[in-house]
């Protein structure tokens, strides 16, 4: 299969990309707009691979989206580009509906245009809202609470809407919070492991009780692939691991990996709107054959020491752009700080 990605140099894109190459598949496509997040230093081990191209563009630019579905004979399309970080979003929410949603109809509309088989839109647990008890089952109504996840339900409408009046082979996934080597280090925990390897702060919000469910990159890209492979068009399909965590539990986690004392936690405001909880359901996905593979501790800590053997990577990260972000973000909160929970 000849297959675009989009977004290919982010986190869960460039680690697709490499898989798919390493499976073998005639022709992988990574169109990035290369915002803040996208990093081809990613891709580097790649980039020899003649089945291998990069097209630097936007999603949202339909014509150019076109050209390239033509001129690689794209068969198969992979939405991995989006805007992904809450706290983001809740600073600045309107940019979020321009690729994350303005950008998957876009790419839907050019996909059907050119006749491809199939396309996959990866999308997130967040669409179901937060739930105190048992498991979001893919039927259940979307009730998205931030900006990010309210755009994520947005796109994930559109692309079913394809399935509904086109019958456009569209497939869904929904991953929960994933973790792995080459993550920016926004998130939950490559910002921790950073900052506890600086012995800076670890800002914990609330009381630190919120949970996730963590799936490994690494698996989260088999669910991906099996999908594509062996999915049912018009259908959504849950991944999750089945490791749910308290953040205060992952955060003491990292800090033993590193040795560094529970001291660094520092309990900050809470972001607005904070869901208290996700869980997924994946029995849908498990009964066409995909399981995980990788558990959170030993994944935790590989991921632990692919942030302690590559400080190049992240250190460029956090002395451009991200320090305005980190002082937007956490300046105040870090500086009031809150009782301990
Ligand atoms: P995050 O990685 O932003 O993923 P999401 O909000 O999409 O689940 O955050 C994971 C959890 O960690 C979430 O409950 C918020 C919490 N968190 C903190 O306590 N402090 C932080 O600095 C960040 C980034 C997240």
């Amino acid at each position: 299969m000849r297959i675009l990605v989009t977004g290919g140099a982010g986190f869960i894109g460039s680690h697709l990309v490499r898989r798919l190459l390493k499976n073998g598949y005639e022709r992988v496509v990574n169109l990035d707009a290369l915002r803040y997040s996208g990093n081809l230093e990613n891709l580097a081990d790649v980039v020899g691979d003649r089945r291998y191209a990069f097209v630097h563009g936007d999603i949202c630019d339909a014509d150019m989206v076109a050209t390239v579905l033509r001129e690689h004979r794209v068969e198969a399309v992979i939405n991995c580009a989006a805007e992904t970080h809450v706290d983001r979003s809740i600073l600045e929410p309107c940019g979020f509906t321009r690729t994350d949603v303005v950008g998957t109809a876009v790419l839907l509309e050019a996909a059907r245009s050119a006749g491809v088989r199939r396309f996959l839109q990866v999308s997130t647990d967040e669409v179901y809202g937060s739930i105190e008890t048992g498991t979001s089952k893919e039927s259940d109504p979307l009730a998205p609470r931030s900006p990010y996840a309210a755009s994520k339900a947005g796109a994930d409408l559109f692309a079913l809407s394809y399935w509904t009046t086109y019958r456009f082979p569209v497939l869904i996934t929904r991953g929960s919070n994933t973790y792995g080597p080459n993550q920016y280090p926004e998130k939950f925990i490559p910002l921790f492991v950073t900052n506890a390897i600086d012995d800076e702060p670890l800002p914990l919000y609330g009381d630190g009780r919120h949970r996730r469910d963590w799936l490994s990159v690494f698996d989260h890209c088999a669910g991906i692939e099996h999908v594509l492979r062996h999915g049912e068009p018009g259908s959504v399909y849950n991944i999750g691991a089945g490791n749910e965590r308290e953040n205060r539990t992952v955060a003491e986690a990292i800090l033993a990996h590193l040795g560094r004392p529970t001291s660094l936690i520092r309990f900050v405001q809470d972001r607005p709107g904070h869901d208290r909880r996700y869980a997924v359901d994946c029995a849908r996905l498990r009964a066409i054959g995909w399981a995980p593979a990788v558990p959170f501790e030993s994944g935790l800590a590989e991921t632990v020491e692919w942030y302690r053997k590559h400080e190049p990577w992240w250190r460029k990260i956090k002395t451009g752009e991200f320090r305005d972000y980190y002082e937007r973000a956490y300046g105040a909160r870090l500086r009031d700080g809150v009782s301990k929970a």
